[in-house]
């Protein structure tokens, strides 16, 4: 991570906040860091959650990876370097949509453990829940939605996760889904179900 190069910047602190808004808003924020290889469901499982929460009236947002870096990172490749910083935008992003009292649903590979610890820790404990979407890379592989593992192995594209790039997988997720097998409804229960325990949304 670079440096803070601003030195003469003082805080601001907003009259409106976390909590005003969240009473507003019926619930909490939180965000919900869905993790895992490409093609594992991670952007199809956020939305189908995002959709539930949208029902009940909950201020959601999806940040999905190959979203993001068509804008804020599209500076990034897939160097362990540039993952680093993806997440690092990311995640001081999603502080900020907690602060906004929004649920914030992420999509991101996140490969890399020390990242997604280093987002949970931007945030008071319990505001950052980690999903672990599990799909087995051969099942992945297999899907191939965009055609990207094919050209992976046909060495057309370098630092791919799972084949020429690591994927470190949560160690203590507060959620894991084994998307390889479970359907979108069933996962979808399982992410609504640790909301409701986790007290951030009631109904
Ligand atoms: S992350 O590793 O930095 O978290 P991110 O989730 O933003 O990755 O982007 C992953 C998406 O970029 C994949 O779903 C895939 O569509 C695309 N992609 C392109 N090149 C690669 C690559 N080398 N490794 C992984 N994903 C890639």
């Amino acid at each position: 991570m670079e440096q803070k190069k601003s030195s003469n910047v003082v805080w601001h602190n907003a009259t409106v906040t976390r909590k005003r808004r969240e009473e507003m808003n019926g619930h909490g924020g939180v965000i919900l860091w869905f993790t895992g290889l490409s093609g594992a469901g991670k952007s199809s499982l956020a939305h189908a959650v995002e959709e539930e929460l949208h029902k009940m009236h909950c201020h959601t947002f999806v940040l999905d990876g190959d979203n993001v870096r068509h804008g804020l990172c599209a500076d990034l490749g897939f160097s362990a370097e540039d993952r680093i910083e993806n997440i690092r935008r990311v995640g001081e992003m999603s502080k900020l949509f907690v602060e906004a009292g929004v649920i914030a649903l992420t999509a991101f590979i996140s490969p890399f453990r020390s990242d997604r610890e280093r987002v949970r820790s931007l945030v008071p404990h319990g505001d950052f829940l980690e999903i672990y979407c599990h799909c087995p890379l051969d099942v992945c592989e297999q899907r191939d939605v965009k055609g990207l593992y094919k050209r992976a192995r046909a060495g057309e594209i370098k630092d791919f996760t799972g084949i020429s790039s690591p994927y470190e997988a949560p160690v203590d997720p507060e959620l894991a889904i084994e998307t390889g097998t479970l359907s979108i409804e069933d996962s979808v229960a399982k992410v609504m179900a640790l909301l409701r325990e986790r007290g951030i949304v009631r109904e």
